[in-house]
């Protein structure tokens, strides 16, 4: 591709292993081991490679990636090599003299989740007790460190009612943004997808909520919102593009288009140490895929937003349809596109409440997924 520019962030997914078990981990079923993880020095390559081919972010993900003792070493070295360096967490393992080493290795920004806005329904969504108060003191910590701070929040039809003390949880503890995004349904989530569903009235709610609370804290607390899918007239544009702006590597070294890539299960990927970073951004096969606009079917092909949502996510439509060089069927000129609605509508209502718990450990046995639809 002519006009391919550099990945302008990496997710580093330093490993797989978690305290929490999030019935909608981005991460995939089959869950990589300790034992297969990169080693310091590989980690140490990938970091300066990618600084090499141009990346400006390197994001360090997992799992939770402070279960790795190297991370400030990791900081350090994406620090030194001219990165901005950004801390996805739960929270729950850190101390704040570990905080304080990964500030002074060069940590420029802290990102943390909040399953819920109050203690129970944060440790039972996450499957850790415990979790909601030692999240607290990680924000706090961050806070005197001087660190910029940003909470990620996940919603769903199990927490949504709790959207404003959310929104009043981040603000009391002086974050300077908030995620707060709706689960996508891959992998994990789109196993417990009955379970988490919102209802169009929620949504609807929440919307009206996020609007509110960003004219009123203008200036205060940014607020980034991420709708979910189902519910949507038209896809979002998903990684920017696929093989456009950003690169994951998995904890063993597996280097995807998106986090999610591997629930595509028609692709190979390739892996560190076999291939140059730049190689694998350039011509892997799984990046090629579905980079640009040449693989789009109608009636993306010739859609005037083709260069605008890049066809939306290729994980959801393959999710959905059991084809991934489809149109996603968010959108409404998709012929699936009702049928993903109805299904929506369909879920949200049922009384579902348990959850299919992330496996705590690698290698755990596949579960059924739910059937997919037919336009
Ligand atoms: Fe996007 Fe394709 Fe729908 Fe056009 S037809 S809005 S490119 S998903
Ligand atoms: Fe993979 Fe959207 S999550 S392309």
């Amino acid at each position: 591709m002519s006009d391919l520019g550099f990945p302008l962030a990496v997710l580093a997914e330093l490993t797989h292993r978690c305290p929490l078990q999030c019935p909608y981990c981005s991460n995939p079923l089959a869950l990589e081991a300790a034992s297969a993880e990169l080693t310091t020095a590989e980690w140490k390559s990938v970091i300066a490679e990618a600084a090499e081919l141009g990346a400006l972010q390197i994001h360090f993900s997992g799992g939770e990636p402070t279960a790795r003792r190297d991370l400030e070493e990791l900081v350090a070295a994406a620090s030194e090599a001219g990165l901005y360096t950004n801390l996805i967490t739960a929270g729950v393992l850190l101390s704040r003299e570990r905080l304080a080493a990964l500030a002074e290795a060069g940590l420029d920004h802290v990102q943390l989740s909040f399953q819920d806005s109050e203690a129970t329904g944060c440790d039972r969504i996450g499957g850790h007790r415990g979790g909601f108060d030692k999240k607290l003191d990680c924000a706090r910590w961050t806070l005197e460190l001087g660190l910029p701070l940003t909470l990620n929040m996940v919603v769903h039809r199990q927490n949504l009612e709790h959207l404003p003390q959310m929104l009043e949880l981040a603000e009391r503890l002086q974050a300077r943004r908030v995620e707060i995004a709706h689960v996508q349904y891959y992998g994990w989530a789109y196993l417990n997808r009955a379970a988490l569903m919102p209802t169009r009235q929620q949504l609807d709610a929440a919307t009206a909520v996020v609007e509110a609370a960003r004219e009123r804290l203008k200036g205060i607390l940014v607020i980034d919102y991420v709708v979910p899918d189902y519910y949507a007239r038209r896809p979002k544009s998903c990684m920017g593009g696929w093989g456009r702006q950003f690169l994951n590597i998995s904890p063993a070294g597996k280097v995807l288009p998106c986090h999610a890539a591997e629930s595509i299960t028609s692709l190979t990927f390739d892996r560190i140490g076999e291939k140059s970073l730049r190689e694998i951004w350039q011509h892997s096969p799984a990046f090629e895929a579905y980079r640009g606009t040449a693989w789009m079917p109608e009636p993306c092909r010739s859609c005037e937003r083709r260069e605008i949502d890049w066809g939306g996510c290729r994980c959801q439509a393959f999710a959905l349809t059991g084809e991934a060089a489809t149109v996603d069927p968010a959108c409404a000129l998709s012929p699936m596109h009702e049928a993903m609605q109805a299904l929506a509508t369909t879920e949200s209502a049922k009384d579902e409440t348990a959850f299919r718990y992330r496996a705590r450990k690698a290698g755990e046995a596949l579960r059924k997924v739910p059937e997919r639809i037919e336009g």
